[in-house]
This record gives C-alpha cells, structure tokens and sequence, in this order.
C-alpha cells in the first residue's frame, strides 16, 4: 500500500473512530431511567425497549443484537409473575424423562390470534425504532422460535429493513416431541409436534446507498466480520444449551450462551468499530459478550431484578473462558 493509500486509509478510520466516542457518550446517558455503567464501554439502562430506542438520535448505533421475548406474553406482568412464582401460566416445565430437573420453558402453541396481531405490531415498532437509530449497513440480529419467526421477521422487512438470511442456531431445546397429553400410552408411537433441534436468528441490514465498501469508509457498516483471513461468518452455529455454570452466575430463565453470543457480537461490527445495542438485555449476556470481544455496548431491560442481576453478573460473565468456536 502507498503512503496516499495510508493516509486516506488513517483518514476515514480517525473519523469513524471519533464519532464513535461522540456517539458513545452522549447515548449512554440517553433518558431518565436508572442505569448502571458497567464498564467504560458497557452500559445497561432500566427501560422500555419501544420507548428508549424512539430517544435515541438518528443514526447513532451501529448493531443490534437481541434475544427479545419471542411470544411477548411470557414477560408480561401476568405470565411473568407465574414463573417467578413457580405455578406456570405460558411457562411450563419439559416433562423429564432422565430424572433430571427441566427449566421451565414458555409454550407459544397457547397463542390466540389477538397475541399474534400484538406480537406483529411491537416487533413492527421495534424495528421501525431501530431503523432509525442504526446507521445505513447496520446489522440487527434477532432471535425468535420456529413456530413465531415468520411473522417476527415479516415484522422486520415491514419497516423497511432488508432480510440478510438467518443464523440457524443447531441447539435441542427440549420443545416439542412430547406424546399427546392424556394419551401417551395410547398413542406411545405419536408425537403431536417435531422435537426443536434449532433455534433462528433473523439477520436484518439498514439500507444502504453506494457500494459496501463506500459505506464500510463512512459509516463501518454494510458487512459482517469475518472469522478469519481464510473464513467467513458462517449462518449454522452448534452451540448447546447455556451451561450450569453459567446459569448459576447469570439466572435468568432465558440466558443465552456466552460462546454463541460471542460470535454473533464479534460478527456485527465488521471492522470492529462501533456500538451495539441489546433492547432486552435481560442478565446483561450480550453486553458481556461485547466487553469479551472488545466493542462498545449498551443494553435496556423493562425489569428491575434483571437491571439488578446484570451488575453483578456482567464482569464474570464476560470473563468466563469459552470453546473459541
Ligand atoms: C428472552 S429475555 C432476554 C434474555 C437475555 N438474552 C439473557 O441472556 O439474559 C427477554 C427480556 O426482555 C425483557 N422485556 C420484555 N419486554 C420488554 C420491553 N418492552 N422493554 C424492555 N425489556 C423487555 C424481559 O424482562 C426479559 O428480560
């Protein structure tokens, strides 16, 4: 490279650098809800997802990673006070077949049609949100379940945000393959719906004008970072199941795995510059996994034991030694 190609190269990376710490300042202090400053590039604000991000100024996040509440149901007030009070509501417990205790985990086949319509509107006004907030070429990764995802994504292209394809996350979830309820023995050889051996992730990009790597100069979006020199991100992740350890720093019911969210966090920032945003931060997991990667990243949870947990379990979480891949 020439030393007019260094120059323009330092150039664009200076001022990317510098609007970036612009930005990061001003937003972690977005609002007038409680927040804690986890680090110097991780922040966590308690607040509602919908109503923070329509605060945030135009153009000022450059990712989005997210586990939202796939059903909407199971983290409203009603279903959510069932769970933590340990009588079901949506939540119930896997039935066990080893002897082994099962987490509860929501049913979203209990969804009536009204539960849909809502669930379609706040993800349309969440991504109409996020839309604005993101920089052109800013990533979002969503996840959802296979019985909802259709409609959380359609939700997404709705408000004008390009499908980039999906990571499919190969985990067994112990949903589904269940014997019809009364009946087993009965009906020993049946099972009223397929086992889940995956999990999607929606892969959604803000549009864009110009070539990727115009956009890669002025904004430090538009692609996805690669694993390395000789591979690129890959959409089939095997990731089992968080592990004990895991759920016993961080318990929260819905806690995703370090190892996964590392990945997808590292590949949402191409050239590592930027700031990433989880709307449902929950246990904080993707702002630890941002601080493991070493980017930038703000979180909002509507709930105050989450806020709560996420101070304590942000830093080993983020120090916890993970498989690389
Ligand atoms: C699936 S969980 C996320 C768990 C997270 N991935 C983790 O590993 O800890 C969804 C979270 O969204 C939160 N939530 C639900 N509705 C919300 C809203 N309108 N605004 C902000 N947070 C919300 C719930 O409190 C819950 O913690």
């Amino acid at each position: 490279m020439g030393q007019a190609a260094r120059d323009h190269d330092i150039d664009w990376k200076q001022l990317l650098l510098e609007r970036q710490n612009d930005s990061w300042n001003r937003i972690r202090e977005i609002g007038v809800g409680q927040r804690h400053h986890l680090s110097d590039g991780a922040t966590y604000v308690l607040a509602d997802a919908i109503r923070w991000v329509n605060e945030l100024p135009p153009e000022s996040i450059h990712a989005v990673v997210t586990d939202p509440p796939y059903g909407l149901i199971e983290y409203e007030d009603k279903h959510h006070d069932k769970l933590k009070s340990g009588s079901g509501g949506v939540w119930r417990i896997p039935p066990s077949f080893d002897g082994a205790k099962r987490s509860p985990l929501p049913r979203f086949t209990v969804l009536s049609q009204d539960e849909i319509a809502e669930l379609y509107s706040f993800f349309n006004a969440l991504a109409y949100g996020l839309k604005q907030a993101l920089v052109p070429g800013g990533h979002i990764f969503v996840a959802s379940n296979p019985l909802l995802s259709s409609w959380t994504f359609h939700a997404f292209t709705q408000a004008g945000l390009e499908k980039r394809g999906e990571v499919i996350r190969l985990v067994q979830t112990l949903r589904g393959g269940d014997r019809p309820k009364g009946a087993e023995q009965e009906f020993f050889d049946v099972s009223v719906m397929a086992r889940s051996c995956w999990e999607p992730w929606g892969i959604f990009r803000k549009p864009f004008n110009g070539t990727v790597a115009e956009n890669l100069r002025r904004y430090g979006t538009g692609g996805l970072r690669r694993i390395s020199d000789t591979e690129p991100f890959k959409d089939v992740i095997q990731c089992s199941p968080t592990r004990k350890t895991e759920k016993e720093i961080a318990p929260h019911p819905s806690l995703k795995p370090q190892r996964f969210l590392r990945q997808l966090v590292r590949a949402s920032l191409p050239l590592g510059i930027g700031i990433v945003y989880d709307p449902f931060a929950g246990s904080g997991s993707t702002l630890a996994a941002a601080e493991a990667v070493g980017y930038r990243a703000i979180g909002t949870d509507r709930d105050g034991e989450y806020f709560e947990l996420a101070k304590q379990a942000f830093e080993p979480l983020s120090k916890m030694v993970v498989k690389e891949k």
